[in-house]
C-alpha cells in the first residue's frame, strides 16, 4: 500500500532532473502520474518506465493557454487531480549588463507565467479532489535557494522565484479551509541540466565535493514527504541546501 495509492499527481518539467526524480517517487507511492514538459520523447520513455495509466502531455508551459489546456487536458483523461507539482524551470546566473531582455522574458515566461497558468487551471480540480478519500489534495510549488535571498547575480530568475514564494504564501492562506495545501520547496544547487544551461556564475559541479551539491532525488524526496504528510499537516515551505552550501 503506498501512501498515495488512488490518487492523481501531475509534475511539469518532468522530463529530466528534479521533475524526473519528483515523478518516479510519487509513483512509487502509488500515484498515478501526469507528465508535462516539451521533449516528449523523454517523458515517452518514463511513462514507459512507471506503467500504469501514466500519461504524456507535451507542452510548452511558457505559453499560458497551452498551460491551461495541459492541465484541463490532465484532469479530462484521469477524471481528477489530487497533487500538481509545478516544477517546470529555467534560470540564468548571468550578470543583468549584457543580457539580453529576451532571455529575462523567457525566465519570467516559464518560472512564473507557466506556473501561474498550471495552478489556475488545477485550482478547481485540487479544491474537488479534497473532499474525496485522503480529505487533502496538495499545490507544491517548486522555488530555489534563490527565492529565499538574493545575489549579485540571477536578478531575475531570483525575482521570479521570490515571486513563487508570495504568490504559494498567499495561496496557501486562501486555500486552508477548503484542504488544498500549498507547499514551497526552495533546492540549494543540485545536480541536474539545469546549471548546464546557464552561463556567468553558474557553478561548476564537478568541482563541488560528494556533500556540496544536492542529487536530484534529493528533492523528490522533500516534496513526497510534504504531500504524504497525514491530512492535519501543511508543510508551508522547505529550503533543502546541500551540507557544504553557505
Ligand atoms: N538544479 C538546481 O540547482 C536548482 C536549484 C534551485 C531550484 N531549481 C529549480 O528546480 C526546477 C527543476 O529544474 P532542474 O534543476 O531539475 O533542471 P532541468 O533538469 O533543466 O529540468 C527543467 C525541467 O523544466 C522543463 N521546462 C523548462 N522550460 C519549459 C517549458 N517552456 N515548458 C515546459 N517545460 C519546461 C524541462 O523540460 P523540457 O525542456 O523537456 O520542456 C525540464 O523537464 C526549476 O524550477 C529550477 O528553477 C533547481
Amino acid at each position: 500500500m503506498g501512501a498515495l495509492d488512488g490518487t492523481v499527481a501531475a509534475v511539469t518539467g518532468a522530463s529530466s532532473g528534479i521533475g524526473e526524480a519528483t515523478a518516479r517517487a510519487l509513483a512509487a507511492e502509488g500515484a498515478t502520474l501526469a507528465l508535462l514538459a516539451r521533449r516528449v520523447d523523454r517523458l515517452e520513455a518514463l511513462a514507459a518506465d512507471l506503467g500504469g495509466d501514466t500519461s504524456v502531455h507535451a507542452v510548452d508551459l511558457s505559453d499560458p493557454e497551452a498551460a491551461v489546456a495541459a492541465v484541463g487536458e490532465v484532469v479530462e483523461r484521469h477524471g481528477r487531480l489530487d497533487v500538481l507539482v509545478n516544477n517546470a524551470g529555467y534560470g540564468s546566473l548571468a550578470p543583468a549588463r549584457g543580457s539580453d531582455l529576451a532571455d529575462w522574458r523567457a525566465t519570467t515566461a516559464i518560472n512564473l507565467d507557466g506556473l501561474l497558468a498550471a495552478s489556475h487551471a488545477a485550482l478547481e480540480p485540487l479544491v474537488a479532489a479534497a473532499s474525496g478519500p485522503r480529505g487533502v489534495a496538495d499545490l507544491v510549488n517548486v522555488s530555489s535557494d534563490a527565492g529565499r535571498r538574493v545575489m549579485a547575480v540571477g536578478a531575475v530568475y531570483s525575482a521570479t522565484k521570490h515571486a513563487v514564494g508570495a504568490f504559494s504564501g498567499s495561496l496557501r492562506q486562501e486555500l486552508a479551509p477548503v484542504h488544498v495545501r500549498v507547499g514551497v520547496v526552495e533546492p540549494g544547487i543540485t545536480r541536474t541540466e539545469l546549471p548546464d544551461k546557464g552561463d556567468g556564475d553558474t557553478p561548476d559541479l564537478d568541482a563541488l565535493g560528494e556533500l556540496g551539491v544536492l542529487e536530484a532525488s534529493d528533492i523528490a524526496d522533500a516534496v513526497v514527504w510534504m504531500v504524504t504528510r497525514p491530512a492535519r499537516v501543511a508543510v508551508d515551505e522547505m529550503l533543502v541546501r546541500p551540507t557544504e552550501q553557505r
